[in-house]
């Protein structure tokens, strides 16, 4: 990325060049995750993924991260800086799927696994649970090879609905809810992580209900008939 950066500096296309390679840094990592979870559906008759969703980060919402964290609006800060211009949100089921899913991802070997945050084992003080990966992945380009950097969160389900919950009310509140609020979002998030450790147990639980009664189907089957 720096190359490509010094290379166009002065350019005023340097901004698109930039965003077209977030773009398209989305769109390798889009796709080898969809092609992931239809290996997956094809072995195992299971999708570990409900749904995909990517985005581009505005270049508002990137000039105000710089400002944020002290930065000067540059590209070059930018690209250093701010890991999540272009951003990956992976929703599956249970919370079992999304370190099958992280495992998948960090044995991709054109990926290089930058960092790691595991919200889910180190809840945030709001109670947000998540699992980041800050990955960068090569996009070869007609005279060069630029790695660019994706933020892949995984969540389930539940953890979404929190975490969107919890977003609109951060915003509404410009960053200073009243404390009985955030305590009851926090009291929310200990309710996701109950629902999802029971939704997982259940799951378990089918599963295994399911492998006794083809077991016995296939006993039956093998029995010899009467008559
Ligand atoms: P920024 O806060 O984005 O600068 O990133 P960071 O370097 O501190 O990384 P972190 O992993 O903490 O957060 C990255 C992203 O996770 C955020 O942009 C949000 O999308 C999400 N996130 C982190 N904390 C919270 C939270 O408390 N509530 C919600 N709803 N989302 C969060
Ligand atoms: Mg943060």
């Amino acid at each position: 990325m720096e190359m490509a950066l010094k290379r166009n500096y002065e350019d005023v296309d340097s901004w698109k060049t930039i965003m077209f390679l977030y773009s398209s840094a989305l769109k390798e990592v889009g796709t080898k995750l969809e092609i992931l979870n239809d290996e997956f559906q094809h072995v195992h008759q299971y999708n570990p993924i409900e749904h995909i969703k990517t985005r581009i980060k505005t270049p508002e919402s990137i000039v105000k991260k710089l400002k944020r964290d002290g930065y000067e609006t540059s590209i070059e800060n930018m690209v250093k800086y701010v890991n999540d211009i272009a951003g990956v949100r992976l929703i599956c089921s249970f919370t079992s799927d999304i370190y099958k899913l992280a495992g998948m991802i960090g044995n991709q070997s054109d990926l290089k696994v930058l960092s790691i945050k595991d919200y889910i084992k180190n809840p945030k003080q709001s109670g947000y649970k998540s699992y980041h990966m800050l990955v960068s992945v090569p996009i070869f380009l007609s005279d060069s090879v630029v790695d660019t950097k994706v933020e892949i969160q995984i969540r389930t389900i539940a953890m979404d609905f929190w975490a969107s919950l919890e977003h609109k009310i951060y915003y509404k509140f410009d960053g200073n809810a009243p404390d009985y609020i955030s305590r009851d979002l926090r009291e929310c998030a200990e309710m996701v992580s109950i629902l999802d450790e029971k939704m997982l147990s259940l799951n378990e639980a089918i599963q295994a209900c399911l492998g006794e009664q083809e077991e016995a189907r296939k006993d039956a089957q093998s029995m010899p008939q009467d008559g």
